[in-house]
């Protein structure tokens, strides 16, 4: 397990260019959308981490063709009726996309299927998915603690109406999957709006669905065929996050950030810096379905913030980064209505306050999020850091070293690699421009 120094200040700030790898969920989708559709699907940008390696291996594990030529990935595609039963485990290993889309994709084949993951990963809620699932007669049995590992009966599935009763992409995407195997229509209505990259990429391939005004109520007709397409996956804005609030609280910084997703539904880190007091500037680029962009961002002072659960899901995977812009701020600043953390691959409530204090932070835990008071400089309680195994922990605590000419280690850097395997590399990249 990997502990590694961390960079501290960098005297001129952070400075260049920088492009970003693909986006984790859009790369999770285009394989299992390519996967389920008939036909050549192929799929540019993919971002080869581990979580969305899991996927590509589970697939090939289910019999779907995939190749890789150049950085490109090419599936051939045959329809849900391509995927064929496996006999041993389908690993998941960290990955809680790759587990729960594929339980909707599996739910309505005609063989079990067998899902297991790491340890963070099998204490992850399940039942959020096997319940509502259920209502289309799929028959999921997770362990007695409602997570993984767990045994899909694959049955034929009939059409649903179904409310969901937490704000998550997984689960909706999931249920859509499901309700494309079904033999009638199915409504799915959302507790708030979460991101859309299933219902986009779904459009593109043929399918008959549609999302009303309300931005909550999804109606899914099953029946339409799944053509193969070409997919260029956008950057991933939850990675572009770490260098958006590291030239924002690391003085003299200036940097341009190119090949962003914008999509709305993910966009919520930008409305945060905005409102706190962030030099961003974005400029959006013309693309269909999926919108893309570049941002420049500039050193800036902050003001504090409050956020709550409406605003929850367009920032649920940068809510750490909010934290420590929150402990950068002149004040006091508090998030709501963000219980979901507690969920993640780790209660990212308890290891960001817990590692936010090793900073001289004052952190006060609530139930469903957490009250931090800004200070204007890192009073270091140890020099040892700690990620849990979390990427996006170790990766916030990488940039929090910025801020402080003070040596800091990490321990289990190597989490990472779930979703930005070349962010150490990125992040270099940008002090070394600086010098
Ligand atoms: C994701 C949805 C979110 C997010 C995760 C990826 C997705 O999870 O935190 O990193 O690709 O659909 P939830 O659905 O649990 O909110």
């Amino acid at each position: 397990m990997s502990k590694i120094k961390l960079a501290g200040l960098p005297e001129h700030g952070l400075r260049g260019e920088l492009t970003m790898p693909g986006d984790k969920s859009i790369s999770h989708r285009a394989l299992m959308i390519g996967a389920i559709s008939h036909g050549k699907t192929v799929v540019d940008h993919f971002l080869w981490s581990n979580d969305c390696q899991q996927t590509l291996k589970a697939l090939q594990a289910l019999g779907v063709e995939l190749k890789t030529d150049r950085q490109r990935i090419i599936i051939s595609g045959q329809g849900f009726s391509g995927l064929k039963a496996v006999a041993n485990w389908l690993e998941m290993g960290n990955s809680g996309t790759t587990a729960r889309l594929l339980m909707g994709i599996l739910a309505g084949r005609d063989f079990t299927s067998y899902l297991r993951g790491d340890v963070s990963l099998s204490r992850r809620p399940m039942k959020r998915v096997s319940q509502p699932l259920s209502q289309f007669g799929a028959k999921i049995i997770p362990s007695s603690t409602g997570t993984l590992p767990l045994k899909i009966e694959g049955n034929s599935l009939h059409g649903s109406t179904v409310k969901l009763t937490v704000a998550s992409a997984q689960v909706k995407s999931a249920l859509i999957f499901a309700a494309l195997q079904a033999a009638e229509p199915s409504t799915i209505i959302e507790k708030l709006p979460t991101r859309n990259h299933t219902e986009i990429m779904l459009q593109k391939f043929g399918a008959k669905i549609t999302t009303a005004s309300d931005n909550l109520t999804i109606r899914i007709e099953p029946g339409a065929k799944l053509t193969g397409q070409e997919i260029k996956v956008p950057g991933d804005i939850s990675s572009a996050a770490f260098f958006l609030v590291a030239a924002t609280i690391v003085p003299h910084s200036d940097l341009i950030i190119k090949n962003v997703n914008l999509n709305p539904t993910r966009t919520g880190i930008l409305r945060v810096l905005k409102k706190m007091g962030a030099a961003i500037e974005i400029d959006y680029l013309p693309n269909d379905g999926e919108p893309l962009g570049k941002i420049e961002v500039r050193s800036a002072q902050l003001q504090p913030i409050e956020i709550q659960a409406a605003e929850i899901p367009a920032i649920i995977d940068e809510l750490p980064l909010v934290a420590l812009l929150a402990a950068c701020a002149s004040g006091t600043s508090k998030i709501t209505g963000a219980a979901e953390l507690r969920v993640k691959e780790t209660d990212r409530i308890a290891t960001v306050a817990a590692e936010l204090k090793k900073l001289g932070v004052q952190v006060t835990e609530l139930p469903d999020g957490m009250i931090i008071q800004g200070i204007s400089s890192w009073q270091q309680q140890t020099d040892q850091l700690e990620s849990y195994g979390d990427h996006r922990i170790g990766m916030m605590l990488a940039i929090a070293a910025l801020r402080s000419k003070q040596q800091f280690f990490l321990n289990h850097a190597e989490a990472v690699a779930v979703s930005y395997p070349e962010f150490f590399n990125d992040l270099q990249t940008l002090i070394q421009n600086s010098r």
